[in-house]
Order: C-alpha cells, then structure tokens, then sequence
C-alpha cells in the first residue's frame, strides 16, 4: 500500500479527488490490485494459485477425491483475470508474440475444463491423462514465455520504463 501513496506524492499530487479516491479503493482492494506501479504482481499470484491448485490435484488423485479434482480443476478453468492494467502491460510485452500467448492461455483453460468434465466421470486412469495434458499447457507456456517475462517484468529497473 505504501508504494501507492508513494506514486501519488511522485505524481506531485495532481490527482484529481475521483482519481485519488479510485486508487485508494485499489489500494485496499487487495495485492490482485496492487498493479500500479508497473508491475505484475496480479498475474504472478494467479500463477502461484495455479500451482497450488494443481499440487492439490496430485493429493486428490492419490485420495482418488474424484470431487475434489473436479473442484481444483473447476479453480483453475476459471481463475480470475490479473488487473486490466496488467493485462495490456503483459500483451505489450508479448509484441508480435500477442496471439501466441493468448492461445497458450486458451488451451490450459481448455485441458482445465476437460479436466473437470472428466474427473466428473471418476475414471482414475483419464484423469490422469487429462491432468497430464493440462500439466503440458502450462508447460508450453512456460518453456516460451517464462525467461522472456521475468526478464521483462523482474529484471530490469522499473525506472526505465
Ligand atoms: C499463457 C502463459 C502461461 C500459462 C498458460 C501458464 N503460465 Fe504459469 N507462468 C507464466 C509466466 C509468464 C510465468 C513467470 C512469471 C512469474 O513468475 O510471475 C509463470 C510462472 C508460474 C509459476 C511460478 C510462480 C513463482 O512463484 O515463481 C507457477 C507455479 C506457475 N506459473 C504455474 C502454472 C500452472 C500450474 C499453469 C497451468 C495450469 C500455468 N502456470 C500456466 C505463464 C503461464
């Protein structure tokens, strides 16, 4: 919350009443809208949720908690959105590679979804197909993506921008 008043006081105070006041409800809003000071901390606590959900995929298939996959996968099918503000940093920062990322995100809610209709079914041996092929989406996006954003995002002085 500090940076926030930070960023307002760098701002030199301009800020209108109704601007000030949109931030400060940001700013209480929780870390998903922590997003303004150029960073991505939105998107990376939706990643961090991704891998928990998916770390208690492995503990209900060993449970065979064929309900409690159905729920993990449901969580990651329907994750919430970062920040609007986050977004279009992220697609800036994927340029060309806008379509390439955007299908990648599309296929891991897709083989998410998949995972639930058939985790539904309680077939143990297709759940783990399906949470293997879900395992791949996030993979493929990881292996393209990962370097490059940490390297854009986490890297390099915020200054420059
Ligand atoms: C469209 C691209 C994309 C997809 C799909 C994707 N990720 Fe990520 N993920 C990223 C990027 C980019 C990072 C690096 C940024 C970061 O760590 O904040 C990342 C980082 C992570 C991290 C590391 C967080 C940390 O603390 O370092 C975890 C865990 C993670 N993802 C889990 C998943 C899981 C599980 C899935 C699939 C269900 C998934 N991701 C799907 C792009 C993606």
């Amino acid at each position: 919350m500090k940076s926030v008043f930070e960023a307002m006081k760098s701002r030199g105070g301009s800020l209108g009443c109704v601007a000030a006041s949109a931030i400060l409800s940001l700013a209480f809003a929780g870390p998903l809208a922590a997003s303004e000071d150029g960073g991505v901390h939105g998107f990376h606590e939706t990643m961090e949720a991704l891998g928990e959900h998916s770390q208690r995929i492995v503990s209900a298939i060993n449970h065979e908690d064929w309900e409690w996959v159905v729920r993990e996968a449901e969580a990651i099918a329907e994750h919430p959105r970062p920040p609007m503000a986050e977004r279009r940093r992220i697609m800036a920062f994927a340029g060309e590679r806008k379509a390439e990322f955007q299908e990648y995100d599309h296929e891991a809610h897709a083989a998410a979804a998949e995972l639930a209709d058939i985790a539904a079914e309680g077939d143990g041996r297709e759940v783990i197909n399906a949470f293997a092929r879900l395992q791949t989406t996030c993979l493929d996006c990881h292996s393209n993506f990962r370097d490059d954003f940490r390297q854009h995002f986490y890297m390099k002085n915020k200054d420059a921008h």
